[in-house]
């Protein structure tokens, strides 16, 4: 199971004029590989915060920072990477059973994500020792 398969940083076009700038991000498969379902955001969080911390079996998500900056560490279980979410422009796609942490968040800092399901807390693990047990008896020590 390769983590670059499961995440995908998504370059979204910016349609900008000397009036500004303008992001569209269209769903069903035309800017993000899911119908989106769901949009929350989160704003208000500094630089001591970490978020999330959970996996999710269910829902796939597209994470943009419209404003300011935050960081997001992956792991699937296997390999764990770090991206920056520093422009409007650039979405970062998470797929099912990716455990990640949001931190290093800039006082600015507004997260948008975009969600392929509705909430329903119990296809959340936040257990990160049973997320790695249940990764395992899917994939083994691959
Ligand atoms: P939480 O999952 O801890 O947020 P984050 O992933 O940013 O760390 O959610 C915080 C609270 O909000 C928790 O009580 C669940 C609730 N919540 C919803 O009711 N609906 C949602 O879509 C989300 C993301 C959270």
């Amino acid at each position: 199971m390769k983590l670059a398969d499961q995440i995908k940083i998504i370059d979204f076009v910016e349609r900008g004029d000397e009036r500004g700038n303008l992001v569209v991000i269209e769903g069903e498969n035309q800017d993000i590989p899911f119908d989106i379902k769901r949009v929350f955001y989160i704003y208000g969080s500094d630089s001591t915060v970490v978020r999330g911390q959970h996996a999710n079996r269910r829902t796939k998500f597209v994470l943009i920072n419209v404003a300011g900056q935050s960081k997001v560490k992956v792991d699937n279980g296997f390999e764990t990477k770090i991206i920056s979410l520093d422009k409007p422009r650039m979405g970062l796609f998470l797929d099912t059973m990716v455990w990640k942490d949001m931190y290093d968040f800039s006082p600015d800092s507004t997260l948008l994500v975009l969600c392929s399901e509705h909430y329903d807390g119990s296809e959340y693990i936040r257990d990160y020792d049973a997320y790695i047990k249940e990764i395992r008896e899917v994939h083994g020590n691959e």
